[in-house]
């Protein structure tokens, strides 16, 4: 297999999707039995969908809070924080995924670009989110304390835009002119922008790009190179760091 080299004038940005927690027990979004074959995006996960029907997107989310609560990182999610700890700030993780996990696996230098599963907020008032782990799979809404209005997931939905925040540090790792840049893809389809642009933006950057990847995703060619694996398989032995 090929191996990635990591020197002391090195930098690796990650990106991971959904892929990721597959061998966490977390289902995917698209393919066979992915989330979004049994649950239309425009209901479920859109501003419109929880206007219409607010009880649907919660019980929704409950299943999912469920579903993801017993999961645990797996050697992919343990690889990626071994990385970060020999690293230190010449590691960058952008995460699709809103499950949680590699802050578990003690990941924190990361964005969660789609926000956090755990994490409620108002949709109405300006109170912080909140980590909350209640699940309504009766359909309940819940209801701001503060302000009486329905509280809704801390996800980023489609129709809604990126915390500018996160963007902009992972804007900052791309830029940094003090080494050389490695960007990293991992178990992600590359349909949803922006993070399917990062390969791109890599490039531009002079980086050199890797893709692991259970099947090919719709930008493999953009990719230096492609390992086709399962990432809990090939982390734990993809990366050399000097
Ligand atoms: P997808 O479901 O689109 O893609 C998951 C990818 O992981 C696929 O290409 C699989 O081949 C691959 N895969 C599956 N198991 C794997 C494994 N064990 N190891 C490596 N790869 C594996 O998920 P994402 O690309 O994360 O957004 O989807 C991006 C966004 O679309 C999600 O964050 C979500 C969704 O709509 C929101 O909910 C806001």
């Amino acid at each position: 297999m090929d191996t990635l080299r990591i020197d002391k004038d090195t930098r690796l940005l990650v990106l991971t999707g959904a892929g990721v927690s597959a061998e966490s027990g977390i289902p995917t979004f698209r393919g066979g039995n992915g989330l979004w074959e049994n649950h239309p995006v425009e209901q479920v996960a859109s501003p419109e969908g929880f206007r219409r029907d607010a009880s649907r997107v919660w019980r929704f989310y409950s299943q999912r809070r469920a579903g993801a609560a017993p999961c645990e990182p797996n050697p992919g999610h343990l690889a990626m924080a071994e990385w970060e700890r020999k690293l230190g700030d010449r590691f960058l993780l952008a995460t699709q995924n809103v499950d949680g996990l590699h802050r578990v696996a003690g990941n924190q230098r990361m964005v969660e670009l789609h926000g956090n599963l755990f994490t409620t907020r108002c949709s109405r008032c300006t109170r912080e989110p909140f980590e909350d782990r209640l699940a309504y799979p009766d359909g309940t809404v819940p209801l701001c304390g503060e302000c009486g209005g329905m509280l809704r997931p801390h996800i980023v939905w489609f129709g809604e835009v990126l915390d500018e925040r996160n963007l902009l540090r992972v804007g900052e790792f791309l830029e940094r002119k003090d080494t050389r840049l490695v960007f990293l893809a991992v178990g992600t389809s590359g349909a949803v922008y922006p993070a399917a642009g990062f390969v791109q933006a890599a490039r531009e950057r002079r980086g050199e790009t890797w893709l692991v990847n259970a099947d090919p995703a719709d930008n493999t060619l953009l990719f230096h190179h492609f390992v086709r694996g399962r990432s809990g398989e090939v982390l734990p032995a993809l990366v050399t760091i000097d």
